[in-house]
């Protein structure tokens, strides 16, 4: 989809969809009542009749306007509050996409940066009109055989061509792409997408950015540096783990990196502790962390931000297999701490624990990983907000305004040294998992283990980078793409 700005009069449009409009109780917004002079009042009319309606994220559809050359205008209604929600926006645009008939050819028009956001201004109307357009578009039938593809071409965003406008349009498209080609890799399957296919990813990626590189880091030298925790996952798998290292170069060599680490776990059976038959479906998805980190880094080369960035995804299978660990094995990590292994289903702290004493060795200015880690956080969460956890408050704080203003929204839950005591073992330095109570906090307790020589932050989304339950509804979204983006376009400042 082509995305641009269109500053000319509404009345001047011809053959065109244009989608403006109207409060709960009848009054319209400026090109809504410029439409509606032009052919005599006809909205208000209908509106009088009850055919047009209001209420938020109702469409009526209008054909052949007389005393226009519109082909087709689209009337959303934005509820009663003239200062909309930013979650109140977002479902306006979406219902208004939606109401497009994705046969139609001719271009669309959308004037609803002139409605009132509460504390947002116009950029920002135009960068979530473009994130969420491209999210209620968005299609996955690189599987299907009989493809319904989609015939609108360019978006318009009724907007003047000012400079901060501009950088919102290319902000907005960033974003918008870089999501959409995580969702693509996010949602294909494990029988596709393994270990070596993300490696292969990673190094497409790379060649089209001339300010990246890639650097695979295959078994032999896991095993040489002691790796135990991330080898232990994936040696009940005939698909061998990659630990692969993207390094995106935006500023002078001497300016530390931040660093994105993304949980890879291209199907998670559970291993030995293995998972139930309905438990299993959507473990496709516990690579979503590795493909967030893939689209970030994507965005920011597109959006050339001037920062050292570097991604780490960890990636392996976790399968059960004469091979596969067991309960109760004991291991040792890269850090050189020991970890019993009491369920092989807490494969996701494993991979992530080696990954990130791995980053020492740049001496990142912050660390942030992303993981589908635990099933607890959609008990605590739900699918809205991811769960943030860091060793680093003001790390935090920067997180959650980039959060808000990207509404890619994290809520924070407490790292506190009372929760470390569930993770005690009898035989090792730490069990992997902390029993019934508080598991996100437990896991993150567990990887706090190893982030001690640096800033850190931990993104539990197991809740938000894909719906992964129900077998219709199941999808990546591509979070939390725009929250990260988002806040390494503010760190450059
Ligand atoms: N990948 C899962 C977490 C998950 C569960 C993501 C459901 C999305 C939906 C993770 O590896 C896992 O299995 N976690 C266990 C941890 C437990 C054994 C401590 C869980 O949440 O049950
Ligand atoms: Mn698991
Ligand atoms: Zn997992």
């Amino acid at each position: 989809m082509r995305f641009s700005l269109n500053s000319s009069p509404i009345i001047t449009q011809r053959h065109t969809t244009l989608i403006v409009s109207l409060f709960e109780d009848g009054s319209l917004t400026s090109s809504a009542s410029k439409v509606d002079k032009a052919c005599h009042g006809l909205i208000h009319k209908l509106y009088k009749q009850g055919q047009c309606q209001g209420k938020l994220g109702t469409t009526t559809a209008l054909y052949s306007l007389p005393g226009t050359q519109l082909d087709h205008v689209i009337v959303v209604g934005c509820g009663k509050n003239r200062s909309l929600t930013a979650g109140n926006f977002r479902k306006i645009i979406a219902s208004s996409i939606k109401s497009l008939p994705t046969t139609a050819t001719n271009s669309v028009l959308l004037c609803l940066t002139e409605l009132a956001v509460e504390q947002q201004d116009i950029p920002w109307k135009i960068q979530q009109l473009i994130e969420v357009s491209t999210h209620t578009l968005y299609q996955f039938n690189q599987f299907k055989t009989q493809k319904e593809p989609c015939q609108l071409k360019e978006l318009q965003i009724h907007a003047e061509m000012n400079s901060h406008n501009k950088k919102a349009l290319a902000q907005g498209v960033g974003v918008a792409e870089a999501v959409t080609y995580t969702k693509n890799i996010a949602n294909l399957p494990s029988n596709i997408c393994t270990p070596s296919y993300l490696a292969k990813e990673a190094r497409i990626l790379s060649a089209q950015y001339k300010t990246m590189n890639v650097k695979v880091l295959e078994e032999a030298a896991m095993r040489k540096l002691g790796m135990g925790a991330m080898l232990a996952v994936a040696k009940g798998s005939a698909e061998k783990p990659k630990l692969i290292c993207l390094h995106y170069h935006g500023a002078p060599k001497q300016q530390a990196p931040i660093v994105l680490v993304g949980k890879g776990i291209t199907f998670d059976t559970g291993g030995i502790s293995l998972k139930t038959a309905d438990g299993m479906v959507g473990m496709k998805y516990d690579m979503c962390g590795a493909a967030t980190v893939l689209g970030t880094l994507k965005a920011v080369a597109q959006l050339k931000l001037p920062i050292n960035l570097i991604g780490v995804l960890a990636t392996a299978e976790n399968m059960p297999s004469g091979t596969a660990s067991k309960p109760e094995d004991i291991v040792t990590s890269l850090s050189g701490q020991t970890i019993e292994i009491l369920n092989t289903d807490a494969e996701g702290r494993l991979v992530l624990c080696d990954a990130l004493t791995y980053c020492e060795r740049f001496k990142p200015d912050v660390v942030i990983d992303i993981a589908t880690l635990t099933g607890a956080v959609l008990i605590a969460l739900g699918t809205h907000a991811s769960a943030l956890l860091t060793n680093h408050a003001p790390l935090a704080q920067d997180l959650l305004t980039a959060a808000e203003q990207s509404y890619d929204r994290v809520w924070q839950m407490p790292l506190w040294d009372d929760y470390q005591e569930q993770l005690k073992s009898p035989f090792a330095d730490m069990a992997n998992v902390g029993g019934r109570f508080a598991g996100v906090i437990t896991a993150a307790c567990f990887l706090s283990r190893f982030t001690k020589k640096f800033h850190w932050a931990h993104l539990d989304v197991a809740g938000t980078a894909a719906m992964m339950m129900g077998n219709q509804e199941r999808m990546a979204t591509g979070r939390p793409v725009p929250l990260l983006v988002q806040y390494l376009i503010n760190r450059k400042r």
